[in-house]
This record gives C-alpha cells, structure tokens and sequence, in this order.
C-alpha cells in the first residue's frame, strides 16, 4: 500500500488533495490485486485514473499557470507521459487486446502504480513547492 507522508505535500490543498485521492485510487487497485476478478479490476483502475487524473493535471496546470511557475512546459510533458502509460496499458489490454488479461498483467500494473504517482509528485511536483504554496519562503531567486 502507498501511504500519504508529509513530505509528499507541495502545500497547496487542491493540488495535496487530488495527490491523496490518486493514492486512494491506487490503493484500492493495491488492495484488490489478490482477489478480485482481473478484467474489472484492471478495467475499473484504468478508467478511474484516466478519469481523475486528467482532471488533476489540469487543476495542477491551472495553478502553476495561475502562480507563474516557470516550468510548466517541462512539467506537463511528464502529465503526458503519466498519461500515455496509462493509455498504453488500457490499449494493449482492452481495445487492441494484444496481451492476454491474467495475473501478469495485474503484476505489471502493480508494478507501474507503485511508482507512478510517488515518482511524478518527488521529482517533479516538489519543485512547485516554492510557487504554490502560499507558506513557503521565497527562495524563487
Ligand atoms: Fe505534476
């Protein structure tokens, strides 16, 4: 399971809690991976993250926007990325059905969610910290 830390907060409450409902979602797919049927499983877990966390990148692109954070292009190239992952793997299992849906493919997905989220938000959404966070001292320059 993925647990929220503080040291994973990048200070603004919009931003730390869709991070918190992503974690959710993954923890849910976490949690069922031993039990539950794989097709909806995977199917369920797929879409919630597409859903949700499109709309997260651009909450989170609307206030770095809106906060002049300085590395939005680099930043929302990783959202597509993130993004295409995810796609990716809805593709190859539910629309080109290239890979057969088992056990291996919850492994796989496992195995991408584990880091997915905690990776994006360390390497990159801490670097918001200074921009974003109405708290933060200003080490802008
Ligand atoms: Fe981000």
């Amino acid at each position: 399971m993925l647990h929220w830390t503080d040291d994973l907060a990048v200070g603004h409450p919009t931003i730390d809690n869709d991070h918190k409902k992503l974690i959710e979602i993954i923890n849910t797919f976490l949690d069922q991976s031993h039990s539950a049927d794989n097709a909806t499983l995977m199917n369920n877990t797929l879409k919630s993250l597409l859903n949700y966390g499109v709309g997260h990148f651009e909450r989170e692109e609307q206030i770095q926007r809106e906060t002049n954070y300085p590395y939005t292009a680099m930043h929302n190239r990783e959202h597509k990325v993130l993004i295409a992952q995810i796609k990716d793997m809805a593709n190859v299992y539910f629309i080109e059905k290239s890979r057969p849906l088992n056990t291996a493919s919850i492994h796989e997905l496992n195995n991408l969610l584990k880091i997915w989220l905690i990776d994006h938000i360390k390497k990159c959404d801490l670097n918001m910290r200074e921009w974003v966070d109405p708290n933060a001292e200003d080490v802008k320059d």
